[in-house]
């Protein structure tokens, strides 16, 4: 089954916030505190159409015949030099989602892999991401597609907050 990824432009607006739905679902379920539990579409429709005019941002679908199976949400960020950092350019993989009855066909690995060229053809030496810790499905896709822990984000809660 071939799957092909493609950028996504304004015309995909609508298939990019059908796509984003049952992800942000699952993080609303997983990490209520954080996540909407019932985002307004029109607001992430205007989102979405804003990060496609930004010049470090880049969507694009998968497709597998004329179905979009999944999409990708890539940015380019800079680290600038510090004290204490090096100065680091890479891609960030800021969302990222399959449709649930597509899932386990190698959609997933078909956009990390159009990351990578992305990365490879913008002359970046890595790919970044966050994901939760509740996701344990995501956690091992991710790993299972190369990605290593690089750094933790700790939280405790506080008594009266
Ligand atoms: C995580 C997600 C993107 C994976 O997409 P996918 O198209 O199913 O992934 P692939 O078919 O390319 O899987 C590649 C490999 O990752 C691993 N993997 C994928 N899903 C997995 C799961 N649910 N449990 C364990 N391993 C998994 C497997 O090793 C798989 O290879 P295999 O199927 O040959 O065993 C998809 O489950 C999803 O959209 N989840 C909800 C949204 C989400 O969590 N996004 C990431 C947020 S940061």
């Amino acid at each position: 089954m071939p799957i092909e990824v493609r950028a996504a432009d304004l015309g995909d607006l609508a298939l990019l916030v059908a796509l984003n739905q049952p992800a942000q679902s699952l993080h609303a379920a997983l990490c209520p505190e954080d996540f909407k539990a019932e985002p307004d579409p029109e607001e992430i429709r205007a989102f979405f159409r804003a990060q496609l005019g930004e010049p470090g941002s880049l969507m694009a679908i998968a497709w597998i015949d004329a179905v979009a199976a999944g999409y990708v949400w890539l940015d380019v960020a800079v680290q600038l030099e510090t004290a204490f950092l090096r100065e680091r350019s890479y891609l960030v993989v800021q969302q990222l989602g399959v449709a649930p009855g597509l899932r386990r066909r190698g959609v997933g690995r078909a956009l990390i892999g159009y990351a990578e060229q992305v990365a490879r053809d913008r002359g970046l030496g890595g790919i970044d991401l966050g994901t939760w810790a509740a996701n344990a499905e995501a956690r091992a896709f991710f790993a299972a597609v190369g990605f290593v822990t690089a750094s933790l984000v700790l939280r405790r809660p506080v008594g009266g907050g």
